[in-house]
């Protein structure tokens, strides 16, 4: 299995984040530069298989990539991750958790994903800030409103954003239940958000597609109701129709 192809993208920027903020600023004029994809979609939907396929297939296509994900996608994100996913439902108030989610994206970007990409590697990342909108905006029944989203994005993420997202739909009911057998292999339990109930998961899940029809540019919905294999062609066809990987080669 492929967990990390091309060169290797060390954490040395940690030390850095005393330095002003623009030490971090992404360089949108870099070329050659990578594209930033990410995988959105409620629980159980198979999404981190599709992007493990996917993250092969460029390997075998002499595309370098990155695979990574949020929460938890650096050494120190993954204190945060441990704390976000694991534990009582109710255990933040929705701004706090809205800046722990934000806080390990930053440690993300500035540390991993904008060195890779000014490196001209492709990063996948399992999620991003869409799920933010989608769990702690719609699934939250809008507790935190989307303006203090919007701010909070400005702050920690800029104009960056994803080159593509691909949603994967799926009845809920079906991703739940994918979801908790998995978790009963797994010595600690990221079954946090899992624990809300099917009402939290359905709006979660229309709250995927709106982002969808908001950002119809940026977003392809995948139906996530098939078998491993068809969904991958699926995702293959949508990233060989957006981009010429011939022009990506390492
Ligand atoms: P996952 O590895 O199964 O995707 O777990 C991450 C969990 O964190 C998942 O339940 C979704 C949740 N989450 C949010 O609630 N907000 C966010 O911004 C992100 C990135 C994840």
């Amino acid at each position: 299995m492929v967990s990390l192809t091309g060169k290797v993208v060390t954490h040395e920027g940690i030390e850095g984040e005393r330095e002003p903020q623009l030490e971090f600023a992404f360089d949108f004029a870099a070329k050659p530069r990578g594209l930033f994809i990410t995988f959105e979609g409620g629980e159980g939907t198979g999404k981190s298989t599709q992007l493990r396929l996917l993250s092969e297939y460029l390997h075998d296509m002499k595309v370098n990539n990155l695979m990574t994900k949020e929460p938890g996608g650096t050494e120190l994100g993954s204190e945060l991750r441990k704390m976000l996913v694991t534990g009582d439902k109710d255990k933040f108030d929705a701004i706090t958790e809205c800046l722990l989610y934000y806080a390990d994206r930053r440690i993300h970007l500035t540390t991993k994903v904008w060195k890779a990409l000014n490196e001209g590697i492709w990063v996948l990342s399992d999620r991003f800030a869409d799920s933010t909108v989608a769990y702690q905006y719609y699934g939250y029944d809008r507790k935190v409103s989307k303006e203090t989203l919007d701010d909070l994005y400005k702050i920690a993420v800029g104009d960056f954003k994803p080159d593509l997202t691909i949603i994967f739909d799926l009845d809920p009911k079906i991703g739940l239940e994918r979801s908790f057998k998995k978790s009963l292999g797994m010595e600690v339990k990221e079954t946090r958000h899992e624990s809300r109930g099917l009402e939290f998961h359905n709006n979660l899940r229309e709250g995927f597609l709106e982002i969808a029809r908001q950002n119809p540019e940026r977003c392809v919905v995948l139906d996530a109701d098939k078998s491993i294999e068809e969904l991958h062609k699926d995702v293959v066809k949508v990233i060989t129709e957006r981009f010429d990987l011939a022009q990506c080669r390492k």
